[in-house]
Order: structure tokens, then sequence, then C-alpha cells
């Protein structure tokens, strides 16, 4: 597979349209569907309101504007979204029976060489590939919310997604100026989540014991550890500091 030129995304809901106003802004085509019409009208909405908000905000130019939307084209249907299209990338309702349903649709009418990725939050992509005739090209892409403002992308590798299907994504993420992080084991809540849930289950408990307020556990993290989060991960700070303090 060479370079991702032009993409398919599939669903409007939270997360497509944000996905396609990145994917448009650095130049590449996209196609929006979604089995509810009103959805792609709402994402329109969304797409005017959030490009006219960067370009006050000095992220793009007024000017582009124009250009960026001529990029994101409205489709009536999965056949002609997928049409022509190197990467599919699916953000339906995080429902196993519509996510399977969704992929084994698009492996039925898409190339062979189309690459079938998931915004899934946490489903097994492995599941996934499981319904289509073409495992080894179904990955893992999971944004986060809002995909126009947080950098990171998640690439999950499926147990039978190849080298070059993770290269080819890699690469794209890079050219759209987000930042790759590769998730080697398609396990539940894949990185991020896993991450996050760990600490909410740590922030329930120290509620629940009694040791602070909501309020006062919350601003610990935004006040305090999250200040420190851009600039050194956990693991950092353990490799900094020496694990006898950490162990
Ligand atoms: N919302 C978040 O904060 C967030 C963050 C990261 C990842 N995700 C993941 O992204 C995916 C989408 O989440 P969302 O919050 O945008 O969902 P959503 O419910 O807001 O939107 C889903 C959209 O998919 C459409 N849809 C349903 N079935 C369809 C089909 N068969 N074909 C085409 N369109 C269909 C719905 O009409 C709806 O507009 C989920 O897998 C979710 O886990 C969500």
């Amino acid at each position: 597979m060479g370079e991702i030129n032009k993409v398919a995304v599939i669903g409007t809901g939270t997360m497509g349209p944000g996905i396609a106003q990145v994917f448009a802004q650095n130049g590449i085509e996209i196609h929006i569907f979604d089995v509810k019409p009103e959805q792609l009208e709402k994402a329109r909405e969304s797409l005017n309101r959030n490009l006219t908000l960067f370009a006050e905000e000095g992220i793009i130019k007024k000017s582009d504007i124009d250009q960026i939307l001529s990029r994101i084209h409205t489709s009536s249907s999965l056949k002609d979204a997928i049409e022509g299209v190197d990467l599919v990338l699916e953000a339906v309702p995080e429902v196993p029976d519509i996510k399977t349903k969704i992929f084994s649709d698009l492996d039925s009418i898409a190339d062979d060489g189309v690459i079938l990725a998931s915004n899934t939050s946490g489903l097994s992509i492995t599941n996934l590939a499981k319904v289509t005739n073409r495992p080894a090209k179904v990955v893992g892409m999971h944004w986060w919310n809002p995909p126009i403002i947080i950098p990171v992308i998640e690439i999950i590798r499926g147990e039978k997604t190849d080298d070059e299907t993770v290269r080819t994504i890699e690469a794209l993420i890079n050219r759209i100026n987000k930042i790759p992080v590769l998730v080697k084991k398609d396990v539940p809540g894949f990185l991020g989540n896993r991450l996050q849930y760990a600490l909410m289950r740590e922030a329930i408990a120290l509620l629940n014991d009694g040791v602070a307020s909501a309020k006062d556990i919350d601003t610990m993290i935004k006040a305090g550890i999250g200040f420190k989060f851009p600039v050194m991960g956990p693991l950092e700070t353990i490799d900094m500091a020496g694990m006898d303090l950490y162990n």
C-alpha cells in the first residue's frame, strides 16, 4: 500500500465529523456516510462551526475554510462512500453487533487492498477482523475526543494485522500532524483507556475510603500530577527518580 489519499469515515456522531476535519485540514479527500441523513447535516454544521472557531483562534486561515470543506464529500450510501478510497475508518456506535455487521459489509464491497480501520474504544480488533477475508488489513485507529484537539491516535494491531498496514497507518497519522502510539497486543481498552481506567479506579477507591472529597481528588490531578504529564510520563518519572523509590 502506498500513501493514503482518500478516506471514508463511516458514522458521523460525536467522533466522525472531527476526524473528517483533521483529515481534510491536512489535504486528504474524505467521504462521510451515516445511516441517519440528519447526522450528516449535523456534521456539516459542526464542521462549519469548528472551522470558523479555528480561524478565529488563528489555527487555520479563514481563506482556507472553503478549500478544507471542499475535500469533505457527503455520501448517500455505504457503497458510494467507499468508492475509490484507500482507507475506511468506522466510527459507528460501540455495539459489537453493529461493528461486526459494518466490517462484514465493508469487506464484501471494498476493493481487496483497502484498509479497514475501527475507531473502537476497546473492542477486539482481532474479532472484527474475523468477519472479513482480509484480517491482515484490519487495524484499530483510535482517536481521542475531541479529535480536532487531542494529538494522540492509538494504532491497535490485531492478531493478524500485517506490518505494512501498521506502517501505512503510522505514516498517515504523522502526515495529518497527529502522534501515533502502537498498541502491540489487542487487549481490552488498549493503552489509553487502560491507563485512564486505572486512575479512575483509584480515584473512586480514595473517595470511598473518605480520604478526600471528589473535588479535591480531581484538583489533585488537574493542578498536580496532571500538570507534569504533558512533559513527563509515569515511566519517565520512575526512570528519573530510580526504581528503588517506586518499588
Ligand atoms: N465519544 C467519544 O468520546 C469517543 C472517543 C473515542 C472513541 N470513540 C469511539 O468512536 C466510535 C463512535 O463513537 P461516537 O461517540 O461518535 O458514537 P455516536 O453514537 O455519537 O455516533 C455514531 C454514529 O454512527 C451512526 N451509525 C450507526 N449505525 C451505522 C451504520 N450501520 N452505518 C453508518 N452509520 C451508522 C449513527 O447514526 C451515529 O451518527 C465508537 O466506537 C466509540 O467507542 C468515542
